[in-house]
């Protein structure tokens, strides 16, 4: 449990110290970290907090248009990167390197952005757990490990490092930000390249975003999972109509948890998993294969790289 009123008028004070009269840029995601941050900042420095939204390509379906919904009453800056960020991720397999690629492209294209505006600070909605996991070596953050070591940015500031995502949402329900925020699932950084096992192309990206968004559809109001998404593991045999094809194997995983260090699957009925795996494969001709994970953490992880 946090003090959510003392935490508040901290993490004011400690922005307005940081960026004293300096203009502010921060990433806006749409999910809970972001979305506090930069409640806070709006607090705190008001006009000189610059949002920003990347469309990276790797987002979820309807991702861009829902960031423009709900923030439709501050002025957001929405920019189109996904040709930089696929051609940053053509050729790299490596989960580890698809991260710093993705960390990297983000940072530069701040860079950009902030240069056109004049601003020399970076806002960033790290959290506790992001930092444990950069330095303990299991995966780096795009936004902590996965960060480019020279930037141009003069000043970092990171006013929720210190919290792990179930208080980050008791914040945000302080702060009064909207429900559908509030509770919003995780979603990586990386996006969707992490949800693709190798090299994370267009036609991947493609497959696996339509795919989440049946999982989705099927699974967060009925079950509530603390995540659910779907993933993209390979190609394997199936058959289509008469003919015997290779398509690709998609796994849907829904896990609840409290904060992430452990999980363990949601126990979904055979029907519905049924369903679903129907759903996907009518829906899209590509996948030959759909199959459940029953794996907790550990010794799994949540997402598959
Ligand atoms: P794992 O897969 O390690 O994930 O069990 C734990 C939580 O972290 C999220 N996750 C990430 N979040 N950048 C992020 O911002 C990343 O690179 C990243 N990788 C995993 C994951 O969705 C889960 O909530």
């Amino acid at each position: 449990m946090v003090n959510t009123k003392k935490f508040i008028a901290k993490a004011i004070e400690e922005i307005q110290t940081s960026a004293g009269s300096e203009k502010v840029v921060m990433a806006l995601s749409g999910g809970v970290d972001s979305s506090v941050c930069a409640a806070l900042a709006a607090r705190a420095i008001g006009d000189n907090l610059i949002p920003i939204y990347i469309d990276t390509g790797l987002m979820r379906k309807g991702e861009t248009e829902r960031i423009r919904q709900v923030f439709s009453s501050i002025s957001l800056d929405v920019v189109q990167a996904e040709d930089e960020f696929l051609g940053a991720l053509k050729g790299i397999v490596d989960p580890e390197a698809k991260r710093k690629a993705v960390g990297e492209r983000f940072i530069r294209v701040f860079e950009r952005e902030a240069k056109k505006k004049g601003a020399k600070c970076l806002l960033q909605g790290t959290i506790y757990p992001d930092i444990i996991e950069s330095q303990g070596g299991i995966k780096s953050h795009h936004n902590v490990g996965g960060m480019p070591t020279k930037m141009e940015f003069t000043k970092v500031i990171e006013p929720i490092r210190d919290l792990y995502k179930d208080e980050v949402r008791e914040v945000a329900g302080a702060l009064c930000l909207p429900k559908e925020i509030q509770h919003r699932m995780p979603f990586p950084g990386p996006g969707l390249s992490v949800r693709v096992i190798g090299e994370a192309t267009k036609e991947k990206i493609a497959v696996v975003r339509e795919a989440n968004w049946i999982v989705e559809d099927e699974l967060v109001e009925k079950y509530r999972p603390w995540q659910c998404f779907a993933a993209l593991l390979g190609l394997g045999t199936g058959v289509k109509g008469d003919n015997r094809i290779h398509g690709w194997i998609v796994a849907v995983r829904a896990v609840h948890s409290r904060d992430a260090m452990t999980a363990e699957p949601v126990n979904i009925p055979f029907d519905h998993l049924m369903k679903i795996g129907s759903r996907i494969t009518a829906d899209i001709p590509s996948v030959a294969r759909v199959v459940y994970d029953v794996t907790a953490k550990p010794p799994a992880t949540i997402e598959y790289e």
